[in-house]
């Protein structure tokens, strides 16, 4: 029983208790009794974080990403965090249902459950029929890379055929979006002319590149009739292009990172090279006029979904790109910070309400994924992923004390106000204060039904290219014809 708390979901604030039973919420009222009580006095009672973007020990720029599924997810349960959905990377020429398989075992020590987005990285008939075989296995997401050209970048006619296929299976597809034929354009002109340090990095990648690929596949979505969610939207360009598609009815969804939101563009002009270099990734922190939009966008709801895009690397690993800055794995962590950080900069400023922050946290993409009330919610019969939330608690940010693997984190230094008393994860309690009681392998996949297979397109594009044969006069006909 959690006792004496205010539940706080997505859509009210109410002071009540917990009945837990098993994996399960079984009752919610006044006056409960259960064998086993966890004090909620002063705490917040909201559904467990759900962080829809992690890699975790992905192959990916020659490495692989340090946290595993034990680390990542134990990470995760220490800031509040009860469900992360990693990306399955076929490598292209690889079979969707083998690089399945490799993730299946990669994920048996999780913490916390999880599921995956597939990959979608080369096209063939072979992908075509798979993508079947995904939906079936509980995969109704399929992620479009339009960077990293040369690796795991997808064209546009790959795309267009890929979203066609996605809003057949009442999938949805996802993109990375940045035009990676001009990042690779403009990272040569970089080296070539000297720059080649991780500031580089963020020069190469302006915000007009994110707005440009975002406009295009919003554009693509349309005309394949599928609804589109466009993952670490960082920059104003993207996010108005979302705002706009989104005033004309389509549905088109925008997930910030709590990195973006927090940190800016200052970091990469920073002399320590490591310091730089820990900081990069794809989009890069951008400059305070896009935090703004990213904050409104939050806030009116243009924009969805807060996660992390968690892919640590180690200086070691970071290193890599001493000298060419184009090497420099891209990625940084976050899984454990999210909340906290979110809380802190977000219901604490006054930013976001309490309920706006369980929305952003977990109820929006648990509905968008399909998996509600199951997940992101409190409600008698969802899973008991709860967080009770001490917003009284404070800690400092370190390296030193955190469940990642690195030797960094992103947020040193920084102050957090709310942190969870307790974590439960499918009932059982993970987290008290700063007791890790998590169990490798308690995790279990979440397996996600597809939706409606037809999403009808908004536009008129189908409309007008579908063939309409003209009769035509014979006495007008060109002689000869
Ligand atoms: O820099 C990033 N974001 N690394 C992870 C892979 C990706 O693009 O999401
Ligand atoms: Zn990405
Ligand atoms: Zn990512």
């Amino acid at each position: 029983m959690i006792k004496g708390g205010t539940i706080v979901t997505a859509d009210r604030t109410y002071k009540s208790d917990i009945l837990v039973d098993g994996d399960k919420i079984i009752e919610i009222g006044e006056n409960l009794s259960g064998d086993e009580t966890l004090d909620a006095s002063e705490c917040y009672v909201m559904p467990g974080g759900i962080d829809p973007h992690v890699h975790l020990e992905m192959p990916f720029m020659g490495t692989h990403s340090a946290d595993n599924f034990e680390i990542g997810t134990r990470a995760g349960l220490a800031g509040g965090t009860t469900m992360v959905v990693d990306f399955c990377l076929p490598e292209p020429g690889q079979s969707m249902m083998e690089a399945l398989a490799i993730w299946q075992q990669k994920s048996g020590a999780a913490c916390a459950d999880y599921s995956y987005h597939m990959a979608v990285t080369w096209w063939s008939e072979q992908v075509f029929n798979e993508m079947q075989e995904v939906v079936d296995r509980g995969i109704n997401t399929f992620k479009h890379f339009m960077a990293y050209k040369g690796a795991l970048m997808v064209d546009d006619d790959e795309m267009f055929a890929s979203f066609q296929r996605c809003a057949a299976l009442g999938a949805m597809p996802l993109v990375h979006a940045e035009n990676g034929d001009i990042v690779a354009t403009m990272q040569q002109k970089l080296l070539s002319e000297g720059n080649n340090g991780p500031e580089a990095h963020a020069y190469s990648r302006p915000p007009e590149v994110e707005g440009e690929a975002a406009n295009r596949a919003i554009m693509i979505a349309d005309m394949a009739g599928v609804p589109l969610y466009i993952v670490h939207t960082s920059c104003e360009q993207a996010h108005e292009a979302i705002r706009r598609a989104r005033q004309k009815g389509m549905r088109v969804y925008g997930e910030p990172l709590i990195q973006h939101l927090t940190l800016d563009d200052s970091e990469y002009s920073n002399p320590n090279w490591d310091h730089a270099a820990q900081r990069v990734m794809s989009p890069p922190f951008r400059n305070k006029q896009h935090q703004d939009s990213l904050w409104a966008g939050l806030q009116s709801g243009s924009l969805q979904v807060v996660a992390t895009d968690h892919c640590a690397f180690t200086i070691e690993q970071k290193r890599f790109g001493v000298g060419d800055f184009t090497r420099i794995p891209n990625g940084t962590g976050g899984l454990e910070d999210r909340m906290p950080m979110l809380w802190t900069t977000g219901v604490r400023t006054g930013r976001l309400t309490m309920n706006e922050f369980v929305a952003v946290t977990s109820t929006n993409i648990a509905k968008i994924l399909n998996i509600y009330p199951k997940k992101g919610a409190i409600l008698e019969g969802a899973d008991a992923d709860i967080v009770v939330w001490d917003p009284n608690r404070s800690k400092t940010i370190s390296a030193s004390r955190q469940q990642s693997c690195v030797e960094y984190n992103v947020f040193e230094g920084k102050e957090v106000i709310g942190l969870p008393r307790f974590t439960l994860t499918r009932g059982k309690v993970a987290i008290e204060e700063s007791t890790i009681k998590v169990e490798p392998g308690h995790g279990e996949f979440v397996g996600r039904e597809p939706n409606a297979p037809v999403n009808a397109a908004l536009s008129k594009w189908k409309e007008i290219t579908a063939p309409r044969k003209v009769e035509r006069r014979p006495d007008l006909m060109p002689a000869g014809v």
